[in-house]
């Protein structure tokens, strides 16, 4: 039931603290099978990252976190499963909330006929992706009925935080404030985020832009607000508008930057150049703010926290920008919960 919450969606955005929480006690709960994925890691040649839509987004964001430590990991969206040839020292992580995405299936069969090992994170215990593969992790988010990913989304980079820590050998005692910080961005920024949400409702297209790790929060809040509030929406790493991008912006084009944290200063030049063309800027900052945007929301977070600060925020625009345009964010159209076709 939709316990007194207009949608599932947006109770589920308000279950991501619960399900944070769960997912970091299941991963401590298994350090063991941590480690050997840890270990796994270490030892491979390429860590290939295959997912799709959002579990890619935050596939991506994992696969960022380990190039900056000079790991060579590779991002691929699942329906380009052929693109890449493995070698037995590479291993393949799967990301998948239900575990049943076609494509993946589909990329991990491929891989496992080369001889790579497969890992697989995942939200249902002892589905295909999780039984194909040789070491499996669960997120413990609970069952996600909205066919949009929340909780999920925001459990998956919790999960891939903690593996990350793992194979750096760092304390993963700062996961266990994860939940509070879900809860708290949640608390403060709903207010904004809906007033943020109801002007971009009056939009037909959006650039989300970030810079590093900013990247794949800018791609899933753009997801999201296409996905179920149907408005068109781009993202691009910020430093890519005049190379192209720019030349569509006009007055009043919106833009939202998602400032990660890091790379604040070139973010600003990225924000200025919109403004010079007088786009409408939107700005989602964790602990240090952009000068001189329009709108703006700013929270505090831990620093490793950032992402998990700034994914319940993206959810809750794209939320109330559907609702804002009359559509039900719960049952988007042509879309299914689960992609099991190719
Ligand atoms: C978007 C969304 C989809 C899924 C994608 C992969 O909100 O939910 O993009 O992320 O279909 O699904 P899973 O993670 O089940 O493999």
């Amino acid at each position: 039931s939709k316990e007194g919450y207009t949608h599932f969606m947006l109770k589920e955005i308000h279950e991501s603290p619960i399900a944070v929480k769960d997912t970091i006690s299941g991963f401590l709960n298994d350090m063991e099978t941590v480690k050997e994925v840890a270990e796994e890691i270490r030892r491979a040649n390429r860590i290939i990252v295959i997912a799709a839509g959002t579990s890619y987004h935050a596939g991506l964001y994992f696969s960022l976190l380990l190039n900056r430590k000079g790991y060579t990991a590779i991002p691929l969206i699942a329906s380009e499963y052929y693109n890449i040839k493995l070698s037995k020292n590479d291993i393949v992580l799967a990301i998948s909330q239900s575990g049943e995405t076609l494509d993946v299936k589909m990329g991990i069969k491929k891989f496992k006929e080369e001889g790579a090992k497969i890992v697989s994170l995942t939200n249902v215990i002892e589905s295909h992706i999780a039984r194909e593969s040789n070491y499996k992790l669960y997120m413990r988010a609970g069952p996600e009925i909205g066919v949009a990913a929340t909780k999920t989304f925001t459990s998956q980079l919790a999960s891939l935080l903690f593996l990350y820590s793992v194979i750096e050998r760092e304390s993963v005692d700062y996961l266990e404030k994860a939940h509070e910080v879900v809860r708290n961005v949640i608390t403060e920024t709903e207010g904004l985020a809906k007033k943020f949400g109801e002007e971009l409702a009056k939009k037909s297209n959006i650039y989300y832009l970030g810079r590093g790790l900013g990247v794949p929060l800018a791609m899933e809040g753009a997801l999201k607000i296409k996905e179920i509030a149907y408005i068109h929406a781009e993202a691009y790493p910020a430093g890519e508008s005049k190379h192209g991008p720019i030349a569509l912006v006009e007055k009043g084009f919106p833009v939202v930057f998602i400032n990660y944290g890091e790379l604040d200063d070139e973010l600003e030049k990225n924000l200025q150049e919109m403004k010079a063309r007088f786009a409408i800027t939107y700005s989602i900052s964790v602990n240090k703010k952009l000068n001189f945007s329009d709108f703006e929301i700013l929270v505090n977070a831990d620093e490793r926290l950032s992402a998990l600060a700034i994914a319940p925020i993206i959810q809750m625009i794209a939320y109330y920008a559907a609702v804002k345009r009359g559509y039900d964010p719960d049952k988007p159209r042509n879309l299914a919960k689960t992609v099991t076709v190719e």
